[in-house]
Formats: C-alpha cells, structure tokens, sequence
C-alpha cells in the first residue's frame, strides 16, 4: 500500500491522499482527488516537521474544507504509521459532525483498498488491522472526556462551544504526535472560541505548537469586487462556483454575513477590541526583564471576583513589560486573594529590581500599601479615575503601534490585553471587560498601562533632568 510514497511530512500526506481518495460528490465526483497548490499548502503546515499541535484554518464558505477534513481523517486513520490511530470528528452536533464523516465514508466506500481494510458501522470506521478507529462524536463535553485522540477535526469551530472545545483540546497531547484541526468559516461573535483562537495565534505567530492559515479578502472591499472575491475563495472559479455567490450578495444576505461568510472577514465586532491581535504580537520578545533593572511596577488588587495582577515596566523611552505576580480566583465562591503573599510578592520584586515606584489604586487596598510604605517601599496611588486612565490607556496603545514598547511575550498578559474592549466617551477612554460578568479577565492589561504610564513618566524626566546638568 505504502509504495513509491515520500516517508514524512505533507508530502507524503498530500501523496497519500491522491493515490487513496476519491472526490465523493460534486465537481468530478468518483475522480481521484487531485490536491490544488493551496491545499497542498495548507497540508504541509499542518504536517512537516516539528508538527503542529493545533491548527486553525479559517475559510469561507464552499472552498471544500469539509472534504478536505475527511480526506485528512481518512490518512490519519490508515496513512499516519500509526498502530491504534483515533480519529475523531466533532462539531457543533452531531448532525454537523456527521458531513465530515459521511464523506469518510463515501471516499472509503470509492477505493477498493480502503474499503478492504476498512469496516464501516453507523457512527464509526474501523481498520482491525491497525487496531485504528475514526468515530463520529456527539458534541456533549461529556461524551468527549478521557478520548485519546490521533487526529481530531472540529468542523466549523465558528460555531462550536467553548466547553466542547476546551474537552477537545484537553483530551490531546497523550500522544508524541496528535493533531486537533480546527476548520471553518469566520464567527459571528466575539464571545466565539474561534474569535479567540484566532487572536491568539495572530498574537503568537511563532508558535510551533499551532498553526494558523486565513483566506480573507482585504479589509473595507467593496461587496461586488470579483478580484477580492478571488483572494478569499481559492477554490473560485474551480469546484467552487462565481455565480453562487452572487446570488447571495446583500441585501440577499446581510452585509456581515456576507463578508463573514464569503469573503472570510472578521469585521464585525472587531472594532471595540483595545488591541490588535498582531500588533501586539509582534511587540513581543520572549524576554523576561533582567534583575537589577529600573523598573515601575503597577498593582490592580481585587479581593475575591476579578485577578490580582502586578506589572513590572523597565523605566525608559521605550518600556519592556513583564508580568511580575498573577492571582486568579480558580472558580470558587469562597475563594479569597492571598493579600500577605501579595504583599511579599510586592517585596521581592523590591528586591529583585530597583524599584522606582510601586502604584496602585488604594481602592480597598489601603492598608496593604500602608504596611509597604511603612517599609519605605516606593508606594504611590495610581487611582482608576477617567483623568489618570484615559492618558494611560491611549499612551500604551500608541506606543504598541508606534513601535515604542515592548513585552515580554507572557500568556497571561496577552490574554488580558486581547479581553479588553475600549470604550470612548466624554469622559475619556477606558479599557474594560467585554461585559460586566464576563469571566474574561483584564487586569494584567490594567497593571500594564498603569506602570508604562509611570515608566515613560520617569523616563522623560530623567532626560530632561540630564539636559538641565548639561
Ligand atoms: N481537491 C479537490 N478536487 C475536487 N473536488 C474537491 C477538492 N476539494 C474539495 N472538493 C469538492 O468541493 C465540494 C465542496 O466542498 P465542501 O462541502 O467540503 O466545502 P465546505 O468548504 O466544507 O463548504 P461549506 O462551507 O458549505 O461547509 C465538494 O463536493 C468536494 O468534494
Ligand atoms: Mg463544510
């Protein structure tokens, strides 16, 4: 079966599946599945070497994402060198889940090899000579814990649940090689786990652990440009037909569905998000600040709802920022912040770095700095009002874009940052959660333009001061 085929990689993936798969409806349907350049692409980042944990692939409507996922699910299962391959595929329900692995089916049922090795139930495939398995997955997080999966398709993840997805990604990783691919078309809210995923991967695009591939259309096209069209659409023109989607152009379909759905565009909603998600990203170094540094640091103390963050900022025209302490509420009702560990923390970093100043809001945290200051620590208030926030806010955003500060790449702060929706009104600009009882923390984000205000601030003072002894 393995004859003449390349030993690794997309290659042999891409090789793989046009010598064993079928198109099985549609465009030159019982033919054998001849890859297009892009799809070749899109295999290769998902399966050269190092290869990628998760994948994210975000295609608008039509482009043949799903047959392309139970092509991939059909190499895992038979193609992949696995003894005990577990391939999975998962949607929003069932029913949706089913697209991908009927196709499964009709391409196993068109090779004769295949379907010689196979055996073909209701809601599974399985391959006795390598004791491998695809199955079909209901969507219930329950029904998704303790799978050991290979290889695991989540076909439009735009409209996949949170819960679902986390099980999912949960159960990966018990593997030395296990891919989760991630596949659809923009999502309509930001509360969607897409919006998410995809922002994180913009954010950290040298990840090797994930990869991110987007057909969009560039921003503010008109509807009707065809040349736009053919940006989003790779498959344009090929199985995928002009005259399909003019039939839906607006007001037959509303104009965001239309640019989600077609043009592969995350406009709407996008606007109220802080920061840009790759703007951010390539602010980040991977550098953690050296001991010894001149630093700010900012506190945002919560008690039991929100985090407790403590940013550190190096004092210079152009701040790195780092995370210095981090105290999340786990869940719990009854869970209360440490304020004794946090005021240690405060006193290490104390240690660590040359403090020039430690701010925060005194906002029930009064007595904390008190006790600080007490110990002749730096303690400054920094309150949370409009005079003090607005300058701040719009001075860490443009100093991200302008290129003038940097970060130390830390999760949990990118995280923070990317919760943040911005507000503009007549008292100023404001950072805050996407709602109030959203769990989508921002605190770190707080901390941080909070000490990159002070930092810039002792920063220019200290070069004036020089010019003046000049
Ligand atoms: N390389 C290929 N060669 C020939 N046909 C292909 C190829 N790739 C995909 N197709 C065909 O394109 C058609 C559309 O694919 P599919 O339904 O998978 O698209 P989709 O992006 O999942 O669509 P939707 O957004 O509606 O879910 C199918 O008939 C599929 O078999
Ligand atoms: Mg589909």
């Amino acid at each position: 079966m393995e004859h003449g085929l390349p030993s690794e990689g997309g290659e042999r993936v891409a090789a793989w599946i046009e010598k064993f798969v079928r198109v099985p409806k549609g465009v030159g349907a019982g033919e054998p599945f001849k890859l297009r350049p892009w799809q070749r692409e899109l295999i290769c980042s998902a399966f050269d070497g190092p290869r990628p944990r998760l994948g994210l692939w975000s295609i608008p409507r039509g482009n043949g994402k799903t047959g392309l996922s139970a092509a991939l699910a059909l190499y895992a299962l038979h193609g992949d060198g696995v003894f005990g391959a577990r391939v999975y595929a998962v949607a929003r329900d069932e029913r949706q889940a089913r697209h991908v692995f009927d196709a499964a089916q009709s391409m196993t049922k068109l090779s004769p090899l295949l379907a010689k090795r196979s055996y073909l139930h209701v809601d599974k495939i399985t391959v006795p000579g390598s004791d491998s398995m695809m199955q079909v997955l209901p969507a219930e997080p329950k029904s998704l814990e303790g799978l050991d999966p290979s290889f695991l398709v989540v076909d439009e993840i735009g409209v996949v649940d949170r819960r679902t997805f986390e099980v999912c990604l949960d159960a990966m990783g018990k593997r030395p090689t296990s891919l989760m691919l991630c596949i659809g078309t923009p999502a309509e809210n930001r509360d969607s786990v897409m919006w998410d995923l995809r922002a994180d991967m913009l954010a950290n695009p040298d990840d090797p652990l994930t990869t991110f591939t987007e057909f969009a259309a560039p921003e503010g096209c008109e509807l009707d440009d065809e040349e736009a069209w053919a940006l989003a659409n790779p498959a344009l023109g090929d199985f995928l037909f002009a005259d399909a989607i003019r039939a839906g152009l607006p007001p037959k379909t509303r104009e965001p569905r239309f640019r989600r759905m077609r043009l592969g565009q995350w406009a709407e909603g996008s606007s109220d998000q802080w920061m840009e998600p790759a703007l951010w990203g390539t602010r980040s170094t991977g550098l953690a600040i050296p001991d010894g540094s001149e630093v700010c640091l900012a506190l945002d103390g919560s008690f039991s709802q929100d985090s407790t963050a403590l940013v550190a900022a190096t004092v210079s025209t152009t701040p790195h920022l780092d995370v210095v302490g981090h105290w999340a509420n786990p869940g719990d009702k009854e869970w209360r912040v440490d304020v004794l560990a946090v005021e240690e923390a405060i006193r290490q970093a104390c240690k660590r770095f040359r403090v020039r100043e430690m701010c925060a809001d005194p906002y029930r945290w009064q007595r904390s700095l008190q006790v600080l200051a007490r110990e002749r620590l730096p303690v400054t208030e920094f309150p949370q009002s409009a005079a003090r926030m607005t300058p701040a806010t719009t001075g860490l955003h443009e100093a991200i874009t302008n290129g003038q500060a940097t970060h130390s790449g830390d999760k949990r702060l990118t995280e923070h940052v990317l919760n943040a929706v911005v507000t503009e009104d007549s008292r100023g600009t404001r950072i805050h959660k996407p709602s109030k009882h959203s769990t989508r923390r921002i605190d770190l984000a707080v901390c941080a333009l909070m000490a990159h205000s002070r930092a810039t601030f002792y920063a220019s003072r200290s070069r004036s001061r020089r010019v003046v002894s000049w």
